[in-house]
């Protein structure tokens, strides 16, 4: 399973100047129990907001600058190239493309499911998730959480390409 995973305000903003601009104690709850025991793909900058490997993961920074190599962490140098690395090397693991911006536009075409955390505020920022046609999924409300700042857990499910529709056999009329 490739999924996408994100948290983003109803602006769409996932970042500003580098950070993630809200604190909400818990909203990661989901992040950590999904990507546990699975493979994370991050871009440079993302995975220089956190400064090390995610424990307990196998983590993958897309850059063509960097090299970050430790345990359970490697640097290549392209989405396609990160994704055939996980599926070669992390069998039978899930991978969650965990952002930026350049990740989540790249690999929204190619992800079976989007963990969205939609926050419920309007934030400044200067990176935003990318449109989307929510049409070709189907929206899961799996929990929602009350307080200062509401926040919902929304999975949308890519739907199954139509089938062309057959020509009607007309020795059936
Ligand atoms: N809210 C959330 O869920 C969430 C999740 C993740 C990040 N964020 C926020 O988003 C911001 C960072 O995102 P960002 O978009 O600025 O940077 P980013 O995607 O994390 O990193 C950008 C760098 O990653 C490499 N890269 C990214 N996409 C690539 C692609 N498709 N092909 C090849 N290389 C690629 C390039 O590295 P090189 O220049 O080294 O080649 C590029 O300069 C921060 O503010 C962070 O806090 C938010």
């Amino acid at each position: 399973m490739i999924g996408l995973i994100v948290a983003y305000t109803k602006n769409r903003v996932i970042g500003n100047k580098g950070q993630i601009p809200w604190r909400i104690k818990g909203e990661q709850r989901r992040f950590k129990e999904l990507t546990t025991g699975n493979v994370v793909i991050m871009g440079r900058r993302s995975y220089d907001e956190i400064g090390r490997p995610l424990p307990n993961r196998f983590t993958i920074v897309v850059s063509k600058t960097a090299h970050y190599e430790a345990e359970n962490c490697v640097t290549v140098p392209s989405l396609t190239e990160a994704i055939e690395y996980a599926q070669k090397n992390r069998p039978g693991e899930n991978i969650y493309l965990s952002g930026g911006a350049g990740i989540y536009k790249e690999g929204l075409p190619l992800a079976d499911k989007l963990f969205i955390t939609e926050i419920d505020m309007e934030i400044e920022g200067d990176t935003l998730f990318p449109e989307f046609d929510k049409s070709k999924y189907t929206r899961v409300v799996d929990e929602e959480v009350d307080g200062e700042i509401p926040y919902k857990y929304v999975t949308y499910i890519k739907k199954a390409p139509q089938k062309p529709r057959k020509k009607p056999n007309t020795e059936e009329y």
